[in-house]
């Protein structure tokens, strides 16, 4: 059997092991740029022993952002995220980007265009109580620039040191909308067969592909199935995963879930309503997610290696590397995935959790993660100073520091300038 702590070569790429750090919303990043925090966080992941970190969800426009304070790809932020990328090479790991779109899934007060844009015209939930309830259908047109914006972006993501582009393809995010038949609507050729819907996505990826040095490697993540009736089911899966193999995607990552339809058949666990009420801002959201949330946010009971069943049947239809994701805490599920076939795993709420947890690991002084989950650390992004596992009372003094340091900060710059 494959030893997970063994090295594997992923393109033109090295890496250490077979652990990768997938991206998880870190919400260190106000004002959609690159602080100190999310440096540190990345830093510190890297030194924890995965192979590689993911910066999560970069949007490639600022329209793309699903929330104000995200990151978005452009020029001014390359040198903050060069010294990030440098600090992950220096604990000896390598860094990824996740780059994505909303779409119609977006609560973007700073949003340019009137409306959000996705597949077909939409109601926007998330927005609607901003006053934003309607997507619109994007034109051919809009289709060609967000491609452009997705090769720009991977390209920027080159410039700033990352060794690895992550599409974002699933979670209900614009490209899984256009995969989706719950929410793909279009009656052209975006729109319709599986052809048709795979056609954006696919585009995307092949020209990112296009446009790196083939020794970068290129990710997708992608959707086993949506988890809501009329979504994406697994037997499309299969027919997705075999066109990006061909399209040049160098590993796809599995997951599974719809944040605007299912969210928690994503993560699996309990649901945080409580916590996620009281980091909520915004006094109609609160209410809304009071009075809806028990109804809308269905609870998955947690398995660990959640999506095995199904990325099984990825890996009985492609050769390319698969990365397995979803529930997996302990040595004995990295084993479980090497001998069932898959040449890496990907790691969220239990390096959240320790972020050291793979060293341990691979000395043998812990035999998996003490995270529960009780997916409080899906609030706790939404909180100031950024995610956390509140279970760690050394992790919520930190972020304390750290937030008391940023707000200083900010003081001291407001009293200079009013001295000017
Ligand atoms: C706090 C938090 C934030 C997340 N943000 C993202 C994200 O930005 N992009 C993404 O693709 N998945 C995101 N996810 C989902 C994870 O990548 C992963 O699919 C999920 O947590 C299951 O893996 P796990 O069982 O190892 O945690 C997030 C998960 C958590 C817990």
């Amino acid at each position: 059997m494959t030893d997970p702590f063994s090295p594997f070569r992923l393109a033109g790429l090295s890496l250490r092991n077979r652990i990768i750090k997938t991206a998880t919303f870190e919400g260190m990043s106000p004002g959609g740029g690159v602080s100190d925090a999310l440096t540190e966080h990345h830093r510190a992941l890297a030194a924890g022993g995965v192979a590689m970190t993911t910066v999560a969800y970069c949007a490639v426009t600022p329209d793309g952002r699903t929330f104000r304070d995200q990151l978005h790809m452009r020029p001014e932020v390359v040198p903050a995220l060069r010294t990030l990328t440098a600090a992950v090479h220096g604990a000896g790991a390598a860094a990824s980007v996740q780059l994505g779109h909303c779409g119609a899934f977006c609560n973007n007060h700073d949003l340019a265009r009137r409306r959000p844009m996705g597949p077909s015209r939409a109601l926007n939930l998330i927005g609607a109580l901003s006053g934003r309830v309607l997507a619109d259908a994007m034109s051919e047109t809009e289709i060609e620039d967000v491609t452009a914006a997705f090769v720009g972006a991977a390209q920027l993501a080159r410039e700033a040191g990352f060794d690895v582009v992550e599409l974002h393809l699933g979670h209900g995010y614009l490209l899984s909308q256009f995969l989706s038949p719950g929410t793909n609507a279009r009656r052209d050729a975006f729109g319709g067969s599986l052809a048709n819907r795979a056609r954006f996505p696919l585009m995307v990826v092949e020209r990112v592909r296009a446009a790196l040095p083939p020794e970068m490697p290129v990710l997708a993540k992608v959707n086993l199935r949506d988890g809501f009736r009329g979504g994406l089911e697994i037997d499309e899966s299969v027919e997705v995963a075999r066109e990006l193999e061909a399209r040049g995607a160098d590993a796809l990552v599995l997951s599974g879930g719809f944040v605007s339809r299912n969210p928690f058949y994503l993560f699996r666990g309990e649901r945080p309503l409580r916590q996620m009420i009281a980091v909520e801002k915004s006094w109609p959201q609160k209410l809304a997610l009071a009075v809806f949330g028990p109804a809308l946010i269905h609870a998955y009971p947690f398995a660990p290696l959640y999506f095995l069943p199904l990325a099984r049947e990825i890996r009985r239809a492609v050769r390319m590397p698969l990365v397995l994701l979803g529930g997996i805490k302990s040595r004995d599920d990295l084993d479980t995935a090497m001998r069932e076939g898959f040449e890496l795993v990907a790691m969220g709420r239990a390096l959240i959790h320790d972020a050291a947890l793979i060293a341990k690991l691979a000395a043998g002084t812990a035999r998996g993660s003490g995270c529960v989950p009780c997916n409080a650390c899906v609030a706790e992004m939404d909180r100031e100073g950024g995610v956390c596992c509140p279970k760690v009372p050394a992790q919520l003094a930190d972020r304390e520091a750290y937030v008391r340091r940023a707000r200083l900060a900010r003081t001291s710059v407001t009293e200079q300038s009013s001295l000017r």
